[in-house]
Order: C-alpha cells, then sequence, then structure tokens
C-alpha cells in the first residue's frame, strides 16, 4: 500500500484553499502544494499578512499560519505540483454553462478536463486522482478515459470526494464533518486508492464518519445533498409567503414543525432567498441530467425549487417598491450586506444582487455596505449580470464603508445577509438619520422587529 507524502491541490479556490490547509494542519508529514493558474490569487494566500488571503472564513488564517511554509504551499507552477505528488485533488471551478448545449443548465466541464488533460501530460509516476469539486454523475468516466489513454505505462485511480463544507464555517465543518464520502472502484487497485484516501482523513476523522461507495454514487450524493438543502429553503419560503397572507408567523411556524424530530430544526430559516455558489449551479444540475435521461417529472420536481428561489427574490423586491407607494424612482434604498451569506467575503448568487438588480430597473439609488465585500466586487456582481452598462450600475449605486453613512437619507433600509454586527447597531441614530415613514424590510428575520417598531420604524419581516 502506498504511503501518501506529497499532495497536489489544482485550484486554490474556496474549497481547494481551506481544505488544503486543514489537511495540512492535521497531517504535519504530508507535504500539501495548492496551485492555480490565478497569479495574483496565489500571491494573496503567499502574503506575508495571513489576514489578506484571498477566502475569508473565520479561523482560516490562524490554520495558514501554523502550516504555510511548514507542509503548505502555494505556487503557481501547476506542472511541478503534480509531477512531484502521489495524490491529485482536482479542486476547480465547475460553473453553469453559459454556451452551447446545456447552456444555463449544465455544468461546464472545461477547467476539469484541462485539469485532466495537464495530468496525463506531466505524470511520470502512478497518481491517485481525486475529484474534489462537485461533478455530474459519470464525470469520472471522462476522466478516466483522458488519464487511461496516455500511452506513457502511468496507472491512474480516480476517487471522488466531495466537499461538504458550508462557507462561513468551512474550517470548522472541516475539522469536524457530519461525513467524508469517498467514492472508488471495486478493484484491488480501487479499493488500495480508497484505502490511501481514508488514511488521510482518519488521522482526525472518527472512521465511522468515514463513507465509502462507488464512484457514481459519490458523485451524486454530493448534487442530491445540495438539492435536498436548498429544498428545504424553498419549501419554507414558500410557505413564508402563504404566512403574509394569514397573520401566521413563519418562525413559529419554522419552530413548530422543526421540533418533530421527523423535520429537524436545521435549514428552516426563512430569508430573501438562497444564494452561493452550489446550490442554484448544482440543482440545475441535477434538472438537466434527469431530462438527458427522459426523466422529465423528476427534473420538472426539482426546478421547481429554483422557480421558488427566484420568485422569493422578486417579491422581496417588489415588496419594497410597493410598500414605498409603488414608486422608488430616484429614493435612495439602504442595503445591509451584499455576501450571500454572513462569515464569507463571497458574493456568488447571493440574492442581494437580483434585489438590487430589480431596485435599479425601478430607478432606485442603492446605498450598500457590507462588512466583507468590497466594492469593485459588487460592481462586478452587477456588471455581470448585463442588464443594463456599467455606467448605469456606477450611478446607480453607491458603496460605503461606514453603516451609518449607507442608512442616512435613506427611504428604506433591506437587510440582504445576517451579519451578526446589524443587530447591534444604534437603530435609534439610524432611524433619526432617515426619511419617514422610516421602513426596513429584514430579509433574514434577524433583527429586533419590536425594538424597531418602539423606534418608530415600518417594519417588513419575511412570512410575518
Ligand atoms: P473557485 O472559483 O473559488 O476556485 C476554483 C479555482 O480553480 C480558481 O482559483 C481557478 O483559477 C482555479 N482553476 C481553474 N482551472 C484551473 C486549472 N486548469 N489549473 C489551475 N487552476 C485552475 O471555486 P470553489 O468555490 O473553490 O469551487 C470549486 C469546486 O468545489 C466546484 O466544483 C464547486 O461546486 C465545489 N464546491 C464548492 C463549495 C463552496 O462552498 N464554494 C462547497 C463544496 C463544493
Ligand atoms: C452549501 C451546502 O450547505 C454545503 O454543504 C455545500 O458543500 C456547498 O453548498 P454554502 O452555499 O456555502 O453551502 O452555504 P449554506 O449554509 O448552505 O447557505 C446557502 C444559502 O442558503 C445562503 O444564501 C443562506 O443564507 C441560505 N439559507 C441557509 C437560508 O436562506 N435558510 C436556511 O435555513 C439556511
Amino acid at each position: 500500500m502506498k504511503n501518501i507524502t506529497k499532495i497536489c491541490c489544482i485550484g486554490a479556490g474556496y474549497v481547494g484553499g481551506p481544505t488544503m490547509a486543514v489537511v495540512a494542519k492535521q497531517c504535519p508529514n504530508i507535504k500539501v502544494t495548492i496551485v492555480d493558474l490565478n497569479e495574483a490569487r496565489i500571491a494573496a494566500w503567499n502574503d506575508p499578512d495571513v489576514n489578506n488571503i484571498p477566502v475569508y472564513e473565520p479561523g482560516l488564517s490562524e490554520v495558514v499560519a501554523e502550516a504555510r511554509g511548514r507542509n503548505l504551499f502555494f505556487s503557481t507552477d501547476v506542472d511541478k505540483a503534480i509531477d512531484e505528488a502521489d495524490m491529485i485533488f482536482i479542486s476547480v471551478n465547475t460553473p453553469t454553462k453559459t454556451y452551447g448545449a446545456g447552456k444555463g443548465m449544465g455544468a461546464d466541464l472545461k477547467w476539469i478536463e484541462l485539469c485532466a488533460r495537464q495530468i496525463a501530460r506531466v505524470s511520470k509516476s502512478d497518481k491517485i486522482v481525486v475529484e474534489k469539486s462537485t461533478l455530474p454523475v459519470r464525470t469520472a468516466e471522462a476522466v478516466k478515459d483522458i488519464l487511461h489513454n496516455t500511452g506513457s505505462g502511468v496507472k491512474f485511480q480516480i476517487l471522488s470526494n466531495p466537499e461538504f463544507l458550508a462557507e462561513g464555517t468551512a474550517v470548522q465543518d472541516l475539522l469536524a464533518p457530519d461525513r467524508v464520502l469517498i467514492g472508488g472502484d471495486d478493484s484491488i487497485e480501487g479499493k488500495e486508492a480508497i484505502q490511501a484516501l481514508v488514511d488521510i482523513y482518519a488521522q482526525w476523522i472518527p472512521l465511522d464518519r468515514i463513507l465509502t461507495t462507488n464512484v457514481w454514487s459519490s458523485e451524486l450524493s454530493k448534487l442530491v445533498a445540495n438539492a435536498f438543502l436548498a429544498q428545504r429553503i424553498s419549501s419554507i419560503n414558500a410557505i413564508s409567503e402563504l404566512c403574509e397572507k394569514t397573520e401566521a408567523n413563519i418562525n413559529e411556524v419554522s419552530r413548530a414543525i422543526g421540533t418533530d424530530s421527523r423535520i429537524g430544526p436545521k435549514f428552516l430559516k426563512a430569508s430573501v432567498g438562497f444564494g452561493g455558489s452550489c446550490f442554484q449551479k448544482d440543482i440545475l444540475n441535477l434538472v438537466y441530467i434527469s431530462r438527458s435521461f427522459g426523466l422529465s417529472e423528476v427534473a420538472d420536481y426539482w426546478e421547481q425549487v429554483i422557480i421558488m428561489n427566484d420568485h422569493q427574490k422578486k417579491r422581496f423586491a417588489l415588496n419594497i417598491v410597493r410598500s414605498l407607494y409603488n414608486t422608488v424612482s430616484g429614493k435612495k434604498i439602504a442595503f445591509l450586506g451584499w455576501a450571500f451569506k454572513k462569515d464569507t467575503n463571497d458574493t456568488r448568487e447571493s440574492a442581494a444582487i437580483y434585489v438590487a438588480d430589480e431596485l435599479l430597473n425601478e430607478q432606485a439609488s442603492i446605498q450598500i455596505y457590507d462588512p466583507k465585500v468590497v466594492e469593485k466586487q459588487i460592481y462586478g456582481d452587477l456588471d455581470y449580470l448585463e442588464t443594463r452598462s456599467a455606467e448605469l450600475n456606477k450611478s446607480g449605486v453607491t458603496v460605503f464603508n461606514d453603516p451609518y453613512e449607507a442608512c442616512n437619507d435613506a427611504h428604506a433600509i433591506a437587510v440582504l445577509t445576517e451579519w451578526d454586527e446589524f443587530k447591534d447597531y444604534d437603530w435609534k441614530r439610524i432611524y433619526d438619520s432617515m426619511l419617514k415613514p422610516a421602513k426596513i424590510f429584514d430579509g433574514r428575520n434577524i433583527l429586533d422587529h419590536k425594538l424597531l417598531k418602539e423606534i418608530g420604524f415600518k417594519v417588513y419581516g419575511i412570512g410575518m
């Protein structure tokens, strides 16, 4: 059995960075090199000030500070890291396709294929290749096909090891995961490869939390896990709209159903809609795969989770317009939060982007504050939608470093991210600085609505 002493991870993003930093921390005897084509990203991971690493995650800078330079390295020399490694993780992006067949639905696997071809070209010794990226079921077949036809005599084993961390809690999720999933071939060599990866995780994770399956179950389980999680949010968000019509309260309904141990309390928080780089992409992918097998009922069933989420974002924006007497043209609306959830600087698919887009269509003037998201990112997110020119986005949106300034002179405040600091603001001071009637749209139900009403705010929560 081969003892793994050198790991290479291709992709230094939100998954590759934290995942491999934790592997390096927990396994000081393994040299871990994370490589990326993006020079700026690698430079940021290597920044002498560890607070400047490109991914914000509570506890991550401490992990990087401990392992970097000891057995954790960041580099742009992809070939060298592949050549040296016994085990190579592929952790590159797999976004929704924006062109051609499957546009807007299927996963774009061009970066995966590039990695496979590069590994095939560079490798001079046998390797275990691990799919860490989230991939459509049966992707390993294509990876295998590329790797097994090099003619070099080098042998490859392909494993699927999807990542279940959630952003904002990545370090804690990686240190104590509910489970680790490893899929591999049933052959002797496949079983040896699975064992080699089990041995790495077993250095800090109890064996009963390390599940092994065949490759296809592992690939599919990742899509299914995300679909089930997102489905709970769309289910509770659907009920939130009914609550708003019936004087039922979504927080009370959520608690009432979540205490049934068969349902459970997690992932039942009504919101302005789920965001993040995974849920929408992975469900669209599941829908696309189901359709490609002719399973239209299966596809329609899961697609409804996305349709509901789009509706929730849109109705939040329209509710603001309606409540401001059917026009927001020229009115200042303050956004608290832009990240797709708290404790991350990631904004991919954040509900805030879509709410802002709707309000910009209504000619609102948006004033944004987020504790961790920089101005350039916010304009980039809006420009990416291609709804209007970059100049128009710039003229409709102002980004502030101070929440009180963002709220100054506003007709309304919209809470888009559940950052803890929002709860502790001086809300009387904010109220005094706003136009009256001052309105708050709490898209996360995190503020003290009773207190805000006492101050004088008109408060609109989700599902109440
Ligand atoms: P990311 O965009 O943050 O990082 C991917 C990195 O890969 C980028 O820095 C990019 O430059 C690099 N890259 C792409 N092609 C490359 C190549 N050929 N050689 C070297 N570098 C290359 O993406 P992410 O959020 O880390 O997600 C990676 C994968 O993990 C995706 O499949 C995603 O679905 C999955 N995933 C993400 C999360 C999450 O919370 N973000 C959780 C679980 C799984
Ligand atoms: C998700 C999965 O949870 C994780 O297992 C997978 O590896 C990657 O995708 P992530 O997208 O990072 O993780 O964050 P998550 O905590 O799942 O939140 C996703 C979105 O759902 C956020 O916008 C969040 O605010 C929203 N959400 C979550 C709700 O609106 N209500 C909830 O009850 C929970």
